[in-house]
C-alpha cells in the first residue's frame, strides 16, 4: 500500500516505522545491528531508536549504513541537536564512501506532547501557572563553543574574524570555535550555532555610518529568540568614523547578551599590528568567558 507513495516521493513519504528493541537502549551495537536488519526487510523502512547516549551513536552508525532513522524518546532541545549532529556525521560518512543519500529521510521526533503532559501535572502539583512550551527554550542552554559571525566587503573584517578565532583557540584549545560569513551562510544554520554557543562574536565593517544588512538582519532574528546566559562581543574594520563596533555591541545588549570585554576595530586592512590586536582580543575574550 505504501510502496507506490514511497517510490513516487523518492523516499520522502510512504515509509513504515519499526522500533528497535527498547531493552537495547544502553547498547549502540545492538541497536545499530537490529536497525540494519530491519532496513533489509523492505525498501521503505524507517527505524526508530531512542535518543540515549548509546542511541546517538547508533543513529550516526545506522545513518552511515544507509538506514533512515526516526529518533524517538527525545524530549529536549539538546537531544534534538545531538540527533541533528549525529545524522549529519552519518550522512557525511556515507557521502564520503561514495554512496547516494538523496533518497534517505532521517527524522527526529520531538515528543513535545509527552513533555507538556508531564509539565502540566508538575505545574499543577506545585501550584504554578506556566506555559510548558516555554520551559525548554528559556533554559540557559550552551555548549563549550564560540561562534563568530561576520560580513565583509573587502575581507578586512574576515581577516579580523580569523585572527580572533586564532586567539581564542590558543587560550582555550578545548573550546569549539566556528566562523560564519552571514552573507553566504544559511541563516538557520547560523542561528542554530548561536543557540548552541556560550560565546557569540559579531563583526561588520562600517558602511554609511552603520553595519552591513546581513548582520543587521541576523541580529534582529537573534533578538527575537530571547537567548540567555551568552557572552557577546563585537568587531569590525572601518575607514574614518567607525560606528559598526559600538552599534553591534548595542544590538547584542538589546538581545540579552553580556558584554564582558570591549570590542575591537581596525582601520582599513589590518597590518601585522592590527592582526596581533585581534589575536590578543580573542585571548582576552576567551579568558573572560
Ligand atoms: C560604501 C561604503 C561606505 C562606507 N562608509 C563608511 C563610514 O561611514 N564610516 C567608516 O568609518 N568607513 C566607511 N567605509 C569604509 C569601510 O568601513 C572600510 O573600507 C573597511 O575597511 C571595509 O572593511 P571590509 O574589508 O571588511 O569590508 C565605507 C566603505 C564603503 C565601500
Amino acid at each position: 500500500m505504501l510502496l507506490p507513495i514511497f517510490r513516487e516521493s523518492k523516499g520522502k513519504k510512504g515509509r513504515i516505522s519499526i522500533q528497535t528493541n527498547a531493552k537495547f537502549y544502553r547498547s549502540w551495537e545492538l541497536m545499530a545491528g537490529q536497525a540494519l536488519h530491519f532496513h533489509t526487510l523492505a525498501p521503505n523502512i524507517q527505524v526508530k531508536m531512542p535518543v540515549t547516549s548509546a542511541g546517538v551513536k547508533a543513529i550516526e552508525e545506522s545513518t552511515a549504513q544507509g538506514v533512515s532513522v526516526n529518533a524517538t524518546v527525545s524530549f529536549s532541545v539538546p537531544q534534538a541537536l545531538a540527533v541533528a549532529d549525529a545524522v549529519q556525521r552519518g550522512l557525511d560518512r556515507r557521502r564520503e564512501a561514495g554512496e547516494d543519500v538523496s533518497e534517505m529521510s532521517p527524522v527526529c521526533t520531538i515528543m513535545v506532547g509527552r513533555l507538556d503532559d508531564w509539565l502540566k501535572i508538575t505545574a499543577e502539583k506545585s501550584g504554578v501557572s506556566i506555559d510548558p512550551g516555554y520551559l525548554e527554550w528559556a533554559a540557559d542552554y550552551h555548549e563549550d563553543q564560540v561562534t563568530i559571525v561576520y560580513d565583509t566587503m573587502w575581507k578586512a573584517t574576515r581577516r579580523m574574524a580569523e585572527h580572533i578565532a586564532q586567539g581564542i583557540r590558543q587560550e582555550r584549545p578545548s573550546t569549539t570555535v566556528k566562523i560564519y560569513n552571514a552573507a553566504i551562510s544559511d541563516k538557520n544554520d547560523v542561528i542554530t550555532e548561536v543557540f548552541k554557543s556560550k560565546g557569540v562574536i559579531v563583526g561588520s565593517p562600517t558602511i554609511n555610518r552603520g553595519i552591513l544588512t546581513s548582520i543587521a538582519g541576523l541580529m534582529e532574528e537573534i533578538k527575537g529568540l530571547k537567548l540567555q546566559g551568552k557572552v557577546g562581543a563585537a568587531f569590525g574594520s572601518y575607514g574614518w568614523s567607525g560606528e559598526s563596533m559600538a552599534q553591534i555591541e548595542e544590538l547584542l545588549k538589546q538581545s540579552g547578551f553580556s558584554i564582558l570585554i570591549e570590542g575591537t576595530k581596525v582601520l582599513w586592512q589590518p597590518d601585522e599590528k592590527g592582526l596581533n590586536t585581534c589575536i590578543e582580543f580573542g585571548k582576552s575574550y576567551a579568558k573572560a568567558l
